[in-house]
C-alpha cells in the first residue's frame, strides 16, 4: 500500500499546490469519516498492531500519534483515529477565529523530504473547533489538543488567552498540549522562558486540578533552545508535574539546499530528524524519568520511530512522514515496533 502511494498518489498529489492538496485531503477525510462503511475499510486496511503503552495516567493502544498542525480544526478525528494512530493531537486551536498568515506559506522541499510552513495558526477558533470534537465523540484514541494565542494578543496577555481556549476545549481532550514554539507567531516562542512559562502554565494547570477529570499537559518546546533555557524548563516541568514534547519545527536551514534558505518558517521532515533527537536525548537526560516525554520530527518509518524511543521518548508523533510516506505509514511503523519486540520495558 505504501508503494503504491510513493509511486502513484504522490506524484500526483505533489504537481499540486500543497495547502490545497491539504485542504482537499481534509475535506475527504470529513467527508469519509460519516460513513460508517468507508470508516470500516479503514480501519480494516490499516489493522494497526497492539502495543499498549500507558503514559500520563493514559492508556494508549500503540505509541505513534499524529502531530499538531495537521488537523487544526479538530474535524476528523475519527477518520484519522481510522489510520492506525495511537492518539491524536489536534489543534493548533486559539481562542477566536483567524485566518494566519499570508499565501503562500506551505512548501515541500522534495529532494530533502522537508516541509516549510509559515501558516501562523490559520484555525476556525475554540468555540467551533469544540462544537465540531463534540459531534464526534467519543473518538476511539485518546485525543490531545493543541492550545496557542492568537496573533493579535500580546506576550502579557497570554496566559489568559490560553486558559480560555483550554477552558472552551476541556471537556473534549485527554491530554493538552501548551504550544509556546511555533516559530511563525511573533514572539511566541519567547514564552519559553522560565519565569513566562510558569506565569503561562500555572492558570491552567489550576483550571485542571479543579475539574472532576483531573488531565494532563504537556508543553511543546522548540528545537533551537539554548542549553539553559532547556535546563529550565525541564525544570519546572519535573516541579510543575507537566511532559514535553520535543520538538516542534525549526528555524535553522543547515541542512536545507541553499535556494531553501530564505524561506521564513518552521522546518521539519528529514532534516529535522538529528536536531530534534539531540534535544530530545538532552531533555530525557535532564528530566531522568520524572515526566513523560513525547518526541516529534523527522520520522519516516520505523527505524526512525524506533530511534526515538531509545532516546527516551514514551510516545512519538509523525506529521510530515504522513505527506511524503502516505497514510499507511502508521502501519508500517507499527508493525516494525512490533517485529522489533518494543516495549516500554525495553528502551
Ligand atoms: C504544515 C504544518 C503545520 C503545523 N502546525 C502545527 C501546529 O499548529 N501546532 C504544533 O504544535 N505543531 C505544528 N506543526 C509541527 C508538527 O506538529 C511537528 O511537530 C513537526 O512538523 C515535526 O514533525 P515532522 O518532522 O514529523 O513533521 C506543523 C507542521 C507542519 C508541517
Amino acid at each position: 500500500m505504501g508503494f503504491l502511494y510513493r509511486k502513484l498518489v504522490r506524484r500526483l498529489l505533489f504537481n499540486l499546490n500543497p495547502e490545497l492538496v491539504h485542504d482537499a485531503v481534509m475535506k475527504a477525510a470529513r467527508g469519509a469519516q460519516s460513513v460508517p462503511l468507508v470508516n470500516a475499510l479503514v480501519g480494516l486496511m490499516a489493522n494497526p498492531r497492539s502495543i499498549p503503552v500507558t503514559v500520563a495516567g493514559i492508556k494508549f493502544r500503540n505509541p505513534v500519534g499524529l502531530a499538531a498542525g495537521f488537523d487544526k480544526n479538530c474535524e476528523a478525528a475519527r477518520f484519522l483515529a481510522g489510520l492506525g494512530f495511537g492518539f491524536l493531537e489536534l489543534g493548533t486551536v486559539t481562542l477566536r477565529p483567524q485566518p494566519g498568515n499570508p499565501k503562500p506559506r506551505l512548501f515541500r522541499i522534495r529532494e530533502s523530504k522537508a516541509i516549510i510552513n509559515r501558516m501562523g495558526f490559520n484555525n476556525v477558533g475554540a468555540w467551533q473547533a469544540a462544537r465540531s470534537l463534540e459531534r464526534l465523540m467519543p473518538v476511539p484514541v485518546p485525543v490531545g489538543i493543541s492550545v496557542g494565542k492568537n496573533a493579535d494578543c500580546s506576550i502579557e496577555d497570554a496566559p489568559k488567552n490560553y486558559l480560555e481556549t483550554l477552558k472552551i476545549m476541556y471537556p473534549f481532550g485527554d491530554y493538552f498540549a501548551v504550544n509556546v514554539s511555533s516559530p511563525n507567531t511573533l514572539q511566541l516562542r519567547s514564552l519559553h522562558a522560565g519565569e513566562r512559562l510558569r506565569r503561562l502554565v500555572e492558570p491552567m494547570l489550576d483550571f485542571a486540578s479543579g475539574q472532576k477529570r483531573v488531565k494532563p499537559f504537556f508543553v511543546k518546546i522548540a528545537p533551537d533552545l539554548e542549553q539553559s533555557e532547556l535546563e529550565a524548563a525541564v525544570e519546572l516541568s519535573a516541579e510543575m508535574g507537566f511532559g514535553l514534547i520535543a520538538t516542534n519545527t525549526t528555524v535553522s536551514r543547515a541542512s536545507v539546499p541553499e535556494r531553501w534558505r530564505t524561506y521564513e518558517g518552521g522546518l521539519s521532515g528529514r532534516p529535522l530528524r538529528q536536531l530534534s533527537n539531540e534535544v530530545l536525548a538532552r531533555t530525557a537526560a535532564l528530566a531522568k524519568g520524572r515526566v513523560p516525554i513525547m518526541g516529534s520530527g523527522g520520522i519516516f518509518d520505523g527505524e526512525s520511530a524506533l530511534e526515538k524511543l531509545r532516546l527516551g521518548a514514551d510516545l512519538v508523533q509523525v506529521y510530515s512522514g504522513l505527506v511524503y510516506e502516505g497514510p499507511f505509514l502508521v502501519k508500517e511503523i507499527l508493525d516494525y515496533l512490533y517485529r522489533f519486540g518494543w516495549h516500554p520495558a525495553r528502551r
